[in-house]
C-alpha cells in the first residue's frame, strides 16, 4: 500500500534530503516551502508535489488541515536557527521561534493524529537538534524550543501508541546544510557579550560546515519511520552514540564543559 508523508521544509537541507529518500522509498511525497512558486531546480527533490506553509503564520498552518488529514507520516523538519544573548533577545523573535519551531509543528501534529488514529496507522517525526540534550550557551531560545517539541513527542507517544501511531524526535548534531547562513542572530553593538557570542558563533559555523551530510540524517529519519516500533529518539552527526554514552557516564557539570569547549568557549 502506498503511504502519504508531508515533509515541512522539503526546499533545502535535511529536509529536501528527506523527501527524496522517501519518493525512492515509494511514498507518496508532500513537500512544503515557504514559496514554492520561486524554488530553483537544486531545491526541489523529483516526485515531491510542493505546497506552501509558513510556521509563522497560523492560517498557512490551518491551510493545510484537508492534506494533513490523509498523510500517513508527517516529517516536522522546517524550522529557524537562531542566537542571541538571553538579555538580549527581542520578544518578538523570542515569539517567532516558538511559533516556528513548536506551535505549527505542534498544530500540524493535531492535524495529522486523528486520520492516522483513525487508520491505525501513523508515524510523527519531530526534527529536535542535540543542543536540546546538550545545552549551548547563546543558543538558548533555539535550544529550549527543540527542547519543547521533544517535550511534546515524549509526552504525547503513549497516547497514540495503541492505534499503531508513533511520535519520534531525531536530534541532528552538526549537519552541513548551510543553516549557519540563515540563522537568525541578536546582539547590541555595545554588548558585553560580543566577543564571547562571536567566538561561539565562529565555531558553530566551522563545525557545522565540518558536519555530515543531510542525507545521513534523512536515512535516519527514514529509518525511525519505517522503524515497527519507533524509539522515543534518535540522534545523528556529531558523534551522537559516543556523545550520548558519555552524557550517561560524566558528571553533567563536566558534560557542560566540553560541550562549551567544541564551541572555543572555555569555563
Ligand atoms: N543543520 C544542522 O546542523 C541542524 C542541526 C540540528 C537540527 N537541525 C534542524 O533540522 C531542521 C532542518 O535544518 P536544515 O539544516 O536542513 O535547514 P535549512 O537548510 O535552512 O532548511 C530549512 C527548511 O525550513 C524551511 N523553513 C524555514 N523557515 C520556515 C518557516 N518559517 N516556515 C516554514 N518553513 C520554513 C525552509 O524552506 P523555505 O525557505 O523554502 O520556506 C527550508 O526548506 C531544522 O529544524 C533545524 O533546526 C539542523
Amino acid at each position: 500500500m502506498e503511504r502519504t508523508v508531508l515533509v515541512t521544509g522539503a526546499s533545502s537541507g535535511i529536509g529536501l534530503a528527506t523527501a527524496a529518500a522517501l519518493v525512492a522509498r515509494g511514498f507518496r511525497v508532500f513537500g512544503t516551502s515557504r514559496d514554492p512558486e520561486r524554488l530553483k531546480p537544486g531545491q526541489r527533490a523529483d516526485g515531491v508535489e510542493y505546497l506552501a506553509l509558513d510556521l509563522g503564520d497560523e492560517a498557512s498552518v490551518e491551510a493545510l488541515a484537508g492534506t494533513l488529514a490523509g498523510v500517513d507520516v508527517l516529517v516536522n523538519n522546517a524550522g529557524e536557527s537562531q542566537s542571541a544573548p538571553i538579555e538580549e533577545l527581542p520578544g518578538d523573535a523570542l515569539r517567532r521561534i516558538f511559533q516556528v519551531n513548536v506551535f505549527g509543528p505542534v498544530r500540524l501534529a493535531q492535524l495529522a493524529l486523528p486520520g492516522m488514529r483513525e487508520r491505525r496507522y501513523g508515524r510523527v517525526v519531530m526534527v529536535g537538534s542535540m543542543l536540546a540534550s546538550f545545552p549551548l550557551a547563546y543558543r538558548s531560545a533555539y535550544g529550549a524550543s527543540k527542547a519543547a517539541i521533544k517535550g511534546f513527542s515524549n509526552g504525547a507517544r503513549q497516547e497514540l501508541t495503541p492505534f499503531g501511531v508513533w511520535l519520534t524526535t531525531v536530534e541532528p548534531g552538526s549537519i552541513a546544510t548551510g543553516i549557519s547562513e540563515r540563522r537568525t542572530q541578536y546582539i547590541r553593538e555595545d554588548s558585553p557579550y560580543r566577543e564571547d557570542f562571536a567566538r561561539m558563533l565562529t565555531a558553530l559555523d566551522r563545525n557545522e560546515r565540518g558536519g555530515i551530510t543531510a542525507e545521513r540524517v534523512a536515512r535516519t529519519i527514514v529509518a525511525a519511520i519505517e522503524a515497527e516500533r519507533p524509539k522515543a529518539r534518535y540522534a545523528v552527526g556529531s558523534n551522537a552514540p559516543a556523545v550520548f554514552a558519555l552524557k550517561r557516564l560524566l558528571p553533567a557539570g563536566i558534560v557542560e564543559r566540553i560541550v562549551h569547549r567544541r564551541h572555543d568557549l572555555e569555563r
